[in-house]
C-alpha cells in the first residue's frame, strides 16, 4: 500500500520529535551491576586447574556465592597485546561471541609459568620485561612491565558475570514443589521474573536468556588521561563519570544530539586509550551488546618496591613503609555489557602509534578510499530532481569551485523504496549519470536498511520469501516505522543476507545505476520510529537465533560491510568502493567512511566536531567528517564559512543540510563569502596529494589522518588535553576558528625545539608555546611543522579526476638541523591494482645538507606517472644560494632557476620539470 504524502510527513516530523532515551538508572543491567560494592570480590581462582598450552593459559574461577564455575583464558598475542576471555564453563546455551570484527583469529605466543602455588600464578611473557600476575583469592590480575604495574583487573572487585539460568516458569514449579508457597518464595519468583522482563514506557523487553550481563574493572596505573570510546558529543579527554552519567555505547538515532552528553549516539567503538609521558596503552572490550563505562581518575598511593610482585594483596596487608610510598595518578575504568562474554584485549603500546598498529592488527586498517571521495561532496536533503542536480552541478563550474560528488537523499527513490528511482523527478537517471561522468564527477545515493513493507516491491518480496528480515520474538518479520512507513529490516548479521544484498548492487539488478554511483547507508543503528529509544526491540531475533540485544551495535557495521562488498563485486572486484555509514562499530574502518550524524548549524556543534572526529580517528576510523554547515537549522554566513574552512582540512568533507533548511550551495552567500569558501575548497584540492598519502599511511600502517596533538607530542603534558587544534598527518597543525567574530586566536605550538611555519605565507612563526595569532574571515591558521615535506598540486581543476596530470609542488619546511622529509603516494586513484598488481608509487623526499632528493620509498611499487614536480619551496633556509643544479639519475645535470627571499628565508626552485617517478637530487650551493 502506498502511504500518502501526509502520512510520510507525519513520519518525518515524528523523527524530529524523538521520544525519550533511557537514562542510566533506567538501564536494568546497570542497576544490577551497581549493587556490587567494591570490597571483597566473590571470585576465586583455582590454581590447580591451570592448563598451559601453546596458545593460552586456562584456569577456572568460581563465584563463591552462586558456585558457578567460569573459564578464564589468557593469551599473549604477537605484537605486545594480551587477551582475556571469561565465559561460563557449561552455559545452558552458548553465549554470543562477536564474529567478523577481528580480521582473523589473532596468533598467540606461548606463555610460561614462572611461579605457581595455591594463591598465586606468575606468567612470563615473550618480552622478558613483562609478566602477568594472577592472585587466587580474590581473583585479580596484574600486567607488570619492568617491575611497574601497568594495568590490573578486578582490583575494585567489580568482576560481574550473570550465568544463564532456566526461565522462572521452571523455577516456579520447583518452588511450588518445595511446597510451602510462602510469601518469601513468591517474592523471589517475582524478582526473578523482573530479571527476565524489562519495561521502558510502553515497551516490554522479554529476555530469551534472562539476565546475562558481564562486567569488569581495570585500574590503569599512572594514567590520568584517557581517550576513545566514540561516539559521544563530548570532549577529547574522557571525563570522570557519576552514577547517573556514565558513557553509554549503544547505537541510537538522536536527531540534533545534545552536546556534552555521555549517552550513546549513532556509532560505538569500545576502545579506550590511556596515555602518560612514556607510554600509551589501550583496552579493547569486544562486546556488541549495550555497553556502559564508568571512569574514575584519582591519586593512588603505591608502594615503591624493587619488584611489583610485592604489591600483591598479601603483601599490601602488612604495615606499609611510608617512606617507600609514592602518589601516582590512576584511572579506574569499569566496563559493563548487557550480554555476551568477557573478551578483552590489552594493547601495551608503548608509543601511541604502536597502539594504533596493535588495534589495526586486530580489527584491520582504514580501507584506501578512491581519490574522488577525498574531494568535496555536495549533499542536501534533497536535490529534488534531475534539473536540480544539473543546476547545482553547473553552479560549481560557474563559480569556479571544484567538487567531486553530488548526493541524492531519500526522495530520489520511488516512495523510499531503495534501489529504485522516482521516475517523475528522475526520469532519466542514466542520462543524469552520463552527464556527471562527462564532467568526471560522481553520484552518491542513499540506501537505508529498512525495506518498505510493500508486496509490490521486488526487494521486499524477495527478502520476505527468503526469510531475510529480522524476526520479532514471536517469529514474525519484525515491522517498524521508518521513512517509507511500515517496514521490515534486513538481517545483515546473516552471511546469506549479506550475499544477496551485495548482489542488489550489481548493475543488472540495480536499474539505472552506473559505475559512478556510490552509496550512503543511513538509519542503520537501526532507526525505528516509534520503537523503543527509536531503535529495534532487543528481543527481536536474528540469524542463528541470536537476540538483537547481542548484536545491536553491529547492525550498521554489517550493512556497510555488505554494501562495500556489493560495490566491489559489481565491477568484478576491480574498483574500490565508497560507502558512507552513520552507524559503526570496531572494524568499520575496513568498509569506508563515517560521519557524525544530525548536528546543528550552531557554533557549539562546529566546536564539538573537532574532539568528536579526533576520538573517532584514534579509534581506528580515519575517514570521518561532520556535516559542513550543520545539518539542522540555517547557518549564518560566517558560521558556514568557518565550517568550510575546517571541513576542507578534515578527512571526509561533505556539505549537507536538512530538508526544511534554506538552500546553501557555496555561492549563495554573496561574492565575498563565495570567494572565501572557494579558496578553502581549492586549498583542499591542492593538498590532495598530501591527504591521499596520509590515507595510504593509515591504510598500511594505521597512522590516523587527523590526530590529536598529543599523538605527535606524546611527552608534552600540555598537549594532552588540546582539542581546539589538531594535526593533519605529522606536518600540519590546524587551528579551526569556532567563535563568531574572532580577531585573534591562541594557538599552542608544541615542541621546544620545533620550528613552525605559516603554511600560506611560508614565514617562520616567532615564539614558543601559546601564540596569539590574528585572524580575519579569510582563513583559519594552518601551520607547517619544521622537518616536513608536503606534496601539493600546482593548480586546481573541476574535480580530482581532472587533476591527474597537474604538476606537483613540494613544500619543505626545515627544522633546526636544516632537515626535512616527507612522502608522496600515487596510484591510479580508483582501482585495486595498487594491491594486486603493485601499481603504486611511494616516493620519499628529503632535504639534508643542502641537497633535496627524491627516492623510491618502496621498491615493490610498479606505477609510473608522467607527472612532474614543477616547483619546490624550501622554507627556513638561512643562507643565500649561489647556484642550484639538478642531477637526474646521477647522470644528467641541469641548472635550476630559483629565487631567494632573504627576509622570509624562502628558496623557490622553479620550472623543474622533474618526473615524480624517478630519482633525482637538487644541490644547493650556498654562499659561505
Ligand atoms: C537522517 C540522516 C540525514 C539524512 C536524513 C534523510 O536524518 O542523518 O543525513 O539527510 O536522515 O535521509
Amino acid at each position: 500500500m502506498e502511504s500518502s504524502v501526509e502520512e510520510e510527513i507525519s513520519v518525518e516530523d515524528e523523527a524530529v520529535d524523538k521520544s525519550s532515551f533511557k537514562r542510566c538508572n533506567q538501564i536494568d543491567f546497570y542497576r544490577r551491576q551497581k549493587r556490587l560494592c567494591p570490597g571483597k570480590s566473590s571470585y576465586r581462582a583455582f590454581m590447580d586447574t591451570v592448563e598451559l598450552s601453546n596458545r593460552s593459559v586456562k584456569f577456572q574461577i568460581i563465584n563463591e556465592e552462586c558456585k558457578v564455575p567460569l573459564l578464564v583464558e589468557l593469551y599473549e598475542i604477537e605484537g605486545n597485546i594480551f587477551r582475556l576471555q571469561v565465559n561460563e564453563i557449561a552455559p545452558l546455551k552458548p553465549r554470543y561471541q562477536v564474529s567478523d570484527v577481528l580480521i582473523k583469529e589473532p596468533a598467540s605466543l606461548r606463555l610460561t609459568i614462572l611461579q605457581k602455588d595455591a594463591s598465586e600464578l606468575v606468567l612470563a611473557c615473550s618480552n622478558e620485561d613483562q609478566q602477568l600476575h594472577i592472585t587466587a583469592n580474590p581473583f585479580q590480575m596484574q600486567l607488570v612491565s619492568k617491575d611497574e604495574i601497568v594495568l590490573s583487573m578486578n582490583t575494585n572487585d567489580l568482576l560481574y558475570f550473570e550465568h544463564l539460568q532456566h526461565p522462572p516458569q521452571i523455577r516456579k514449579s520447583t518452588l511450588q514443589e518445595k511446597a510451602d508457597g510462602s510469601a518469601d518464595s513468591f517474592k523471589g519468583y517475582q524478582e526473578d521474573l523482573g530479571l527476565w522482563e524489562d519495561k521502558f514506557g510502553s515497551f516490554l523487553d522479554i529476555k530469551a536468556s534472562g539476565p546475562s550481563s558481564v562486567g569488569l574493572d581495570f585500574s590503569l596505573h599512572g594514567y590520568e588521561h584517557v581517550y576513545g570510546i566514540p561516539q559521544h558529543a563530548e570532549p577529547l579527554l574522557l571525563k570522570n563519570t557519576s552514577d547517573d552519567d556514565v558513557y553509554r555505547l549503544y547505537n541510537l538515532d538522536v536527531f540534533g544530539y545534545k552536546i556534552h552528553s555521555k549517552m550513546g549516539i549513532y556509532g560505538s567503538v569500545p576502545l579506550l586509550l590511556a596515555h602518560k609521558p612514556g607510554r600509551t596503552i589501550a583496552v579493547f572490550w569486544l562486546n556488541s551488546s549495550e555497553t556502559l563505562l564508568e571512569i574514575a581518575t584519582k591519586a593512588a598511593v603505591e608502594e615503591q618496591s624493587s619488584s611489583a610482585l610485592f604489591t600483591s594483596t598479601a603483601e599490601l596487608s602488612r604495615t606499609p613503609d611510608l617512606s617507600k610510598q609514592r602518589v601516582l595518578p590512576q584511572t579506574d575504568v569499569r566496563w559493563m555489557s548487557e550480554s555476551g562474554i568477557i573478551d578483552t584485549f590489552i594493547l601495551m603500546g608503548p608509543h601511541p602509534f604502536d597502539v594504533f598498529k596493535q588495534y589495526a592488527q586486530l580489527t584491520g586498517t582504514q580501507s584506501l578510499p578512491p581519490l574522488f571521495s577525498l574531494g568535496y561532496h555536495q549533499c542536501r536533503w534533497n536535490y529534488e530532481d534531475e534539473n536540480d542536480v544539473k543546476e547545482v552541478d553547473a553552479g560549481f563550474d560557474k563559480f569556479n569551485i571544484p567538487y567531486d560528488v553530488i548526493w541524492l537523499d531519500i526522495e530520489h527513490t520511488d516512495g523510499k523504496r531503495y534501489f529504485t528511482w522516482d521516475k517523475k523527478k528522475f526520469c532519466n537517471p542514466d542520462r543524469m549519470q552520463k552527464e556527471l561522468m562527462k564532467k568526471k564527477r560522481k553520484l552518491v545515493v542513499i540506501v537505508d536498511p529498512h525495506i518498505k513493507a510493500d508486496p509490490q516491491y521486488a526487494i521486499y518480496l524477495q527478502a520476505k520469501e527468503k526469510g531475510y528480515f529480522v524476526k520479532d520474538r514471536t517469529g514474525r518479520d519484525f515491522e517498524g516505522i521508518c521513512w517509507p512507513g511500515l517496514s521490515s529490516y534486513l538481517d545483515f548479521t546473516s552471511p546469506d543476507v549479506r550475499e544477496w544484498y551485495a548482489d542488489q548492487f550489481a548493475f543488472k539488478n540495480y536499474k539505472d545505476s552506473s559505475e559512478i554511483l556510490f552509496v550512503w547507508n543511513d538509519m542503520n543503528e537501526p532507526s525505528v520510529f516509534r520503537g523503543i529509544e527509536l531503535t529495534m526491540q532487543k528481543d527481536a531475533v536474528h540469524h542463528g537465533g541470536w537476540e538483537h540485544r547481542e548484536v545491536h551495535n553491529l547492525y550498521g557495521f554489517y550493512q556497510q560491510m555488505a554494501t562495500a562488498e556489493g560495490l566491489i563485486r559489481r565491477n568484478g572486484g576491480l574498483e574500490r568502493p565508497f560507502v558512507l555509514t552513520r552507524s559503526f562499530f570496531a572494524g568499520s574502518q575496513r568498509y569506508g567512511a563515517v560521519w557524525t550524524g544530525d548536528n546543528k548549524a550552531d557554533w557549539s556543534y562546529l566546536k564539538i566536531s573537532i574532539p568528536m572526529l579526533l576520538t573517532i580517528s584514534v579509534a581506528g576510523i580515519s575517514f570521518c567528517g561532520a556535516d559542513v554547515g550543520g545539518f539542522i537549522g540555517n547557518p549564518d554566513p560566517e558560521l558556514l564559512v568557518r565550517w568550510y574552512q575546517v571541513g576542507a582540512l578534515q578527512p571526509f568533507f561533505r556539505g549537507h543540510a536538512n530538508r526544511n533548511t534554506r538552500r546553501r550551495e557555496p555561492w549563495l552567500f554573496g561574492k565575498e563569502n563565495t570567494k572565501i569558501i572557494r579558496e578553502a575548497i581549492k586549498e583542499r584540492y591542492s593538498l590532495l596529494p598530501y591527504l591521499y598519502s596520509l590515507f595510504y599511511r593509515v591504510h598500511i600502517a594505521a597512522e590516523p589522518v587527523m590526530r590529536p596533538v598529543w599523538v605527535e607530542f606524546p611527552k608534552e603534558l600540555k598537549t594532552f588535553s588540546i582539542e581546539d587544534e589538531y594535526m593533519l598527518g605529522n606536518a600540519l597543525l590546524v587551528y579551526p576558528v569556532t567563535e563568531p567574530k574572532a580577531t585573534t586566536v591562541s594557538v599552542f605550538l608544541p615542541g621546544s625545539q620545533e620550528i613552525w611555519y605559516d603554511f600560506r605565507r611560508f614565514i617562520q612563526l616567532e615564539g614558543q608555546g601559546t601564540l596569539k595569532i590574528p585572524v580575519t574571515l579569510n582563513s583559519i591558521p594552518v601551520i607547517q611543522r619544521g622537518g616536513t615535506v608536503i606534496p601539493l598540486k600546482t593548480s586546481v581543476e573541476k574535480s580530482t579526476e581532472w587533476m591527474a596530470d597537474v604538476p606537483y609542488e613540494l613544500h619543505a619546511a626545515l627544522d633546526y638541523k636544516e632537515y626535512a622529509t616527507g612522502e608522496l603516494y600515487l596510484d591510479d586513484g580508483h582501482s585495486f591494482r595498487y594491491l594486486h598488481e603493485k601499481q603504486f608509487l611511494l616516493r620519499k623526499f628529503t632535504f639534508h645538507e643542502n641537497v633535496f632528493s627524491s627516492r623510491c620509498a618502496d621498491e615493490n611499487g610498479q606505477f609510473h606517472s608522467k607527472c612532474v614536480v614543477e616547483q619546490i619551496l624550501i622554507l627556513g633556509l638561512k643562507k643565500q644560494p649561489s647556484s642550484v643544479i639538478a642531477r637526474i639519475h646521477d647522470k644528467k645535470v641541469k641548472a635550476v632557476a630559483f629565487t631567494y627571499d632573504a627576509k622570509s628565508s624562502v628558496l623557490t626552485l622553479k620550472k623543474l620539470s622533474l618526473n615524480v617517478s624517478i630519482d633525482w637530487d637538487i644541490e644547493i650551493k650556498v654562499r659561505s
